[in-house]
């Protein structure tokens, strides 16, 4: 049975800043990853503030969302199947440090607030995540 599902990706401004967007998304289409839509945007830290909520009572909250408004950001949708899971194995660790050769957070990830990429860590999430970036 398909189990073909969409979840949503930010590549952070740390990796926007040193012009890897072209080639994280080469290794999203590399892994099967269908780039549904996608948008260049820089948003306001009020807005990374909706986007992080869950993550309010963390003592890196106020940092994060600086950082995610400091600069342009991709964000995309993507498709494909168990594309939550396989999109969290292709990012690594959240901290590049400890994240698996091969995977885009130690590739490209600088630090655990720089580390380029983002995903969705759930279906629910993903849903919730992508209305936040593209509902009409
Ligand atoms: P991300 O997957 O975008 O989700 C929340 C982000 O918080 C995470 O990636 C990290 O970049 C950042 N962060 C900063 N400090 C921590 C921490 N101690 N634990 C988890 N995430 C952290």
């Amino acid at each position: 049975m398909s189990n073909v599902k969409q979840t949503l990706s930010i590549i952070k401004p740390d990796a926007v800043e040193r012009n890897l967007d072209g080639q994280i998304k080469e290794e999203f289409l590399n892994n099967g990853f269908k780039i549904i839509q996608e948008k260049k945007i820089q948003i306001e830290k009020q807005e990374a503030e909706k986007f992080y909520k869950v993550h309010e009572t963390k003592p890196f909250y106020n940092d994060l969302c600086s950082y995610l408004s400091s600069g342009p950001i991709v964000v995309m949708i993507l498709e494909r199947e168990n594309a939550i899971i396989a999109n969290r194995e292709l990012m690594g660790s959240t901290n590049p440090k400890e994240a698996a050769e091969g995977t885009l957070r130690k590739k490209f990830g600088i630090s655990i607030d720089k580390n380029s990429v983002h995903g969705s860590d759930s279906e629910e999430n993903a849903r919730i995540e992508i209305d936040f970036f593209f509902k009409s």
